[in-house]
């Protein structure tokens, strides 16, 4: 009982089966909306072109944890994208909040036992490759499990074989087929232009980064620092869903002494707005392109 962390297989089926009797739709893909994603529900969020809507605040679902960021809403909404059955976490759940990684991502293995069986983890990101530009969409082609280098991860503790194995690999985390698909749409919807492909890391926070974290960083090859998805990504491919994800470059990373400025949150929210239509549109078409495979 000591080593035990995180909640049993079948506590999450309570959860799931809780989520089933409300619920009409047998959601395929899951969407985790990041931040300015999935903050702006009335005016055009990603969830917003989800047909049928049924909406569950994540405070009346047995065992799941209460998120608490500014943005956020808190609730998971299912529904329909371009007709296939869909489920999205409208604001997830961050380390910095004080969860321990396992319950930031519990939502994930829920999904799993609903049937999910495709993982859409959305996030805002610095961009702290040169060449990006803020407003970018960077398919993430993998990543740096940073908080995994110094110990903490979400599968740390006893494994349930009925997840996963206890050393999943982690070499073909970001589905390339999916990859793929992500490059051929924004062809389509002629945002080739501002669709990147690059390594993310994300970081505990709750602070940025300072100069020497993002200039070490840099040389091992980030491309866009965030404080999300790694372990949600992680959790996934750990239960053998297929991985596809994305970031939203809300601001470039101030990777020099001499740089006037400095990142916020009010800056990371803004972009989401900007950019929510091509988001929606991105991602529906992705949902949409992912089930025909
Ligand atoms: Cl600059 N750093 C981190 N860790 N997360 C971010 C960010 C920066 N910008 C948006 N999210």
């Amino acid at each position: 009982e000591k080593f035990t962390q995180g909640y049993s297989y079948e506590i999450l089926l309570d959860t799931a089966n809780f989520l089933l009797s409300k619920i009409k739709v047998r959601p395929r893909i899951g969407v985790i909306c990041g931040s300015g994603m999935g903050s702006y529900w009335k005016d055009g969020s990603l969830a917003e072109n989800i047909e049928d809507a049924e909406c569950i605040p994540y405070e009346d679902i047995p065992n799941f944890p209460v998120s608490t960021v500014e943005g956020h809403h808190g609730k998971l909404v299912f529904g329909k994208i371009e007709g296939v059955p869909v489920v999205a976490m409208q604001g997830r759940f961050h380390y910095y909040e004080g969860y321990p990684l396992w319950k930031c991502c519990l939502p994930v293995r829920v999904m799993k036992l609903l049937g999910v069986d495709t993982l859409i983890a959305t996030n805002a990101a610095g961009g702290l490759n040169p060449n990006y530009n803020i407003g970018d969409l960077m398919i993430v082609k993998d990543h740096i499990n940073m908080m995994g280098f110094a110990g903490n991860n979400p599968l740390h503790g006893p494994n349930d074989d009925r997840f996963g194995p206890r050393f999943p690999p982690m070499n073909k985390a970001y589905n390339y087929e999916f990859r793929k698909i992500a490059k051929e749409v924004a062809k389509e919807l002629e945002i080739e232009n501002i669709v990147r492909e690059g390594v993310y890391t994300c970081l505990g926070g709750p602070n940025f980064e300072t100069v020497a974290e993002l200039n070490m960083l840099k040389m091992v090859g980030v491309d866009a620092v965030g404080m999300s998805t790694v372990h949600e990504v992680i959790t996934a491919r750990h239960c053998d869903m297929n991985v596809f994800a994305l970031s939203l470059i809300t601001n470039e990373c101030i990777a020099s002494y001499d740089q006037s400025g400095e990142a916020n949150h009010e800056e990371v929210l803004d972009v989401g707005k900007v950019r929510q239509d091509i988001l929606r549109k991105f991602v529906s078409r992705l949902v949409e392109r992912f089930t025909q495979l």
